[in-house]
């Protein structure tokens, strides 16, 4: 996964727009393509495929919390829902096809700032007439049920005698191969709305649609079922230019929200394309208002490629469901089928937290609302209190696939062991409790649930501990921690020490609430039984094993990795452009029996707690790792790229930063195909705020430590701190803090050994003298 350069895409900016291109019809490329190009508003994510069918293509339209379980032995995944965006166009008897018409020239692009796709296409028929075509798309931030189109068709020389565009609903596409759909049923209203309604086990997806010719005359319009599908046929005689508007919405549930929606198409005629598109506009610079990070020096490239990880960060989040959470690829593929990893409370709701914490929340409610499946997933394996799925889908039930991959020796599909060894999300989870308190101050939301979570995670870390005899102390046996090419290991540093992350802040709080007698105390007595449980997090936290670094100053990943023989020829795996390419030479026991990794491991630590080992340590424990990681998965380079910031090594962190900043953008085709990498997406904005920037927030005080890249002047951000919004402009030399609004309560702000109190606005800047120190702005000022 080595490639960086990006040369398939380009980006180019106009007034207003930033566009990402492809300049060509690419068939490698389309499935990256429709991934990273996709429409998505949060309820829903459209592929950016070709509106004519293409043989490459892979059309989808996923709807946040549609899942379904399409038979016994298959996961429940997340449902690719009827295609709204195909386009048949026949022009005097022969029809357009991307791959078999003669096309002069191709144009793909999406505008990052507002997220609105623009296809181009210039085609020539056998008689010689030039075709040109472009459609517009976007899925409205204004109204998330709505998907607005446009196509505008010109005959360049001549007259089409006989023009036939097609266009509806196609109720035919599958996850895979496989339907999810037990019925489909469609109708059209008043010889205009076309109507799909799919029903699966416990949801319907409802999907209306209807075109406005905003030029040329329908000659005739006929609307035809065929199955699963349907479509309106507006047929044009005698005509060069031809524009057509289709507006489509789409809903979850049942009878009670047809009227509105019907309502919702009608009002559509008297509006149109523009005009929705104005009003998704706005909401859409709301977002960049609050969520844009401005960076003087990086060039258009890196800027445009970090606005991009933000518009799918955006696209990714559900708009006001506590039922769904972000998938590993967003709304962008079936991927992952769907699922939601760690990813979601490690790598993206930092973000959400500092920025948007009112959605961070209704993330977590999500895990809350998935605690009783927990609850049971503990019990099932023999452990107390709850065990968070390693993959979750609406439920919170334990969704992991049981097999996947082949063994490439026996020639059979691999068992997957994360779902039972990946306990660490158990601690991931109540990490992310534990930093949207920190940052929010929202007791509300821990009394409700914060705490139960809590709890009930500590009294798993506490019941699946075992006691060592020997070394007398607590041990975490047979885990898989971050790195999933070492399984069944013990004594994972990662594991051990988020555990103890756990227990700590479960014991933190069980004493102030039994201290406090706090009014919450006996409902979350019963429900938790936390006051019972309050010696066993006391005794687990004296004994637990925390892995320390070596003589050498390694910390080592487990009990065996250190013992273990290195992968040879590890450059060749790194800069293969196949995806875990080391599983087509060895078999995971080969690898599992070598120091090598897919992913970052003991460096995530650095990043969650940073003031835990000192940087030299940490200097350490990077270059070690890195030598022996594949980073073959996306939630790697980013993670190394923060550790190496914070400990100023500028070189290695811009090294890993570019790496991960173009995941989805590199030149390699297969990344990205099938779907985009949420995860990293969060860890390019965790990347860029606590690692260049260098700011963390403690819940009182404000730590900065900046370390930008050669060439950065100066990086600015909106970060939301107990409530109040504040601007932050950072770099090696200047510091600037500004709030909206003043501070209820002073926060301080700690740069190097010095301290300084932030009401409302603070500048600091770096003296250019001897002592490099860094002063207050108004103190310089009383100096002269
Ligand atoms: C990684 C996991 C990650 C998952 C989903 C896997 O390849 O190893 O850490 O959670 O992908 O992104």
């Amino acid at each position: 996964m080595e490639c960086t350069a990006m040369e398939h895409y380009k980006i180019e900016k106009e007034k207003n727009r930033l566009w990402l291109t492809e300049n060509s019809y690419a068939p490698l490329y389309e499935l990256k393509t429709e991934s990273i190009f996709a429409q998505c508003n949060g309820y829903m994510g459209v592929r950016a495929v070709h509106p004519f069918l293409s043989v490459e293509e892979s059309r989808g339209m996923f709807l946040c919390g549609v899942f379904d379980k399409a038979y016994e032995n298959e996961v429940t995944e997340l449902v690719n829902c009827p295609d709204i965006t195909w386009f048949g166009i026949e022009i005097d008897a022969e029809k357009i096809h991307t791959d078999s018409t003669k096309l002069h020239s191709c144009t793909r692009k999406i505008d990052i700032l507002s997220g609105e796709l623009r296809l181009f296409y210039v085609f020539e028929l056998s008689t010689g007439t030039l075709v040109e075509i472009e459609v517009k798309r976007f899925a409205s931030l204004d109204n998330k049920h709505l998907f607005m189109q446009s196509y505008r068709v010109h005959i360049c020389n001549g007259i089409g005698k006989n023009i036939k565009i097609t266009t509806g609903i196609n109720g035919q596409i599958t996850n895979s191969g496989v339907s999810h759909f037990h019925s489909v049923t469609e109708r059209v209203y008043d010889r205009e709305v076309m109507e799909s309604r799919g029903e699966l086990e416990e949801n319907i997806v409802t999907v209306l649609t209807a075109c406005t010719i905003k030029t040329g005359t329908v000659a005739k319009k006929d609307f035809t079922l065929k199955r699963r599908s349907i479509y309106g046929i507006y047929s044009f005689t005698e005509e060069n230019d031809i524009e057509i508007e289709k507006a489509a919405y789409i809903y979850q549930g049942g009878e009670t929200e047809d009227c509105r929606a019907r309502r919702y198409m009608d009002c559509f005629k008297n509006t149109g394309y523009q005009k929705q598109f104005c009003m998704h506009r706005k909401q859409m610079q709301n977002f960049w208002r609050k969520a844009g990070i401005g960076i003087e020096g990086n060039g258009l490239e890196q800027q445009a490629a970090i606005s991009f990880s933000q518009y799918h960060m955006l696209g990714m989040t559900p708009p006001d469901r506590a039922e769904c959470s972000i998938a590993a690829k967003g709304l962008t593929g079936e991927g992952y089928k769907g699922h939601v990893f760690w990813d979601t409370e490690i790598f993206i709701l930092p973000f959400l937290i500092y920025t948007y914490p009112e959605k961070a929340r209704q993330l977590l409610m999500f895990r809350y609302l998935g605690l009783e499946k927990a609850r049971q997933k503990a019990k099932e394996y023999g452990y107390q209190g709850a065990m968070f799925p390693w993959e979750a889908a609406k439920t919170g039930e334990e969704e992991t696939p049981k097999y996947a991959a082949l063994n490439i020796h026996t020639g059979k599909a691999n068992r997957v062991w994360s779902g039972i060894k990946e306990y660490h999300v158990t601690a991931d989870v109540i990490y992310a409790v534990e930093q949207y308190f920190t940052v929010t101050g929202d007791r509300e939301f821990m009394e409700q649930c914060g705490y139960e979570m809590i709890f009930e995670a500590a009294k798993f870390w506490v019941s699946c501990a075992k006691w060592d005899e020997t070394e007398h102390r607590y041990c975490i046996y047979d885990v898989i921690g971050p790195d999933e090419y070492t399984e069944h290991i013990n004594n994972n540093a990662y594991t051990n020490y988020m555990a103890e992350f756990c227990v700590k802040t479960a014991c933190r709080y069980a004493r102030q609430l039994k201290e406090g007698g706090h009014k919450e105390c006996s409902r979350l007595e019963q429900r938790t039984g936390f006051l019972e449980y309050l010696e066993k997090f006391e005794e687990f936290l004296s004994k637990i094993y925390l892995p320390k670094p070596g003589r050498n100053g390694i910390i080592p990943q487990d009990d065996t990795f250190l013992s273990k023989p290195c992968l040879q020829e590890i450059e060749k795996y790194k800069s293969s452009q196949v995806k875990q390419a080391v599983l087509l030479d060895y078999s995971r026991d080969e690898i599992v029996n070598m120091q090598v990794l897919k992913q970052a491991d003991v460096i995530m630590l650095f990043d969650l707690f940073p003031r835990l080992f000192p940087d030299d340590i940490v200097r350490k424990n990077i270059l070690f790792y890195e030598k022996r990681t594949l980073h073959d998965s996306s939630l790697s380079y980013c993670v190394h790229a923060q550790a190496s910031a914070y400990t100023g090594d500028k070189k290695a962190a811009d090294r890993f930063f570019k790496k991960a900043l173009f995941i989805d953008l590199n030149d390699n085709p297969y990344d990205s195909a099938d779907g985009i990498h949420s995860a990293s997406m969060g860890g390019i904005w965790n990347c860029l705020i606590f690692g260049f920037a260098g700011v963390r927030f403690t819940g009182t005080e404000v730590w900065i430590r900046p370390c930008l890249p050669e060439n950065w002047k100066e990086i600015s951000f909106f970060l939301t701190l107990c409530k109040i919004e504040i601007q932050f402009a950072v770099s090696e030399k200047r510091i600037v803090m500004e709030a909206t609004k003043e501070l209820k309560e002073p926060l301080y702000v700690c740069v190097e050994d010095k301290r300084y109190t932030f009401v409302r606005s603070l500048e600091l800047y770096r003296d250019t003298g001897e002592t490099k120190e860094w002063k207050k702005k108004s103190e310089d000022v009383s100096l002269t």
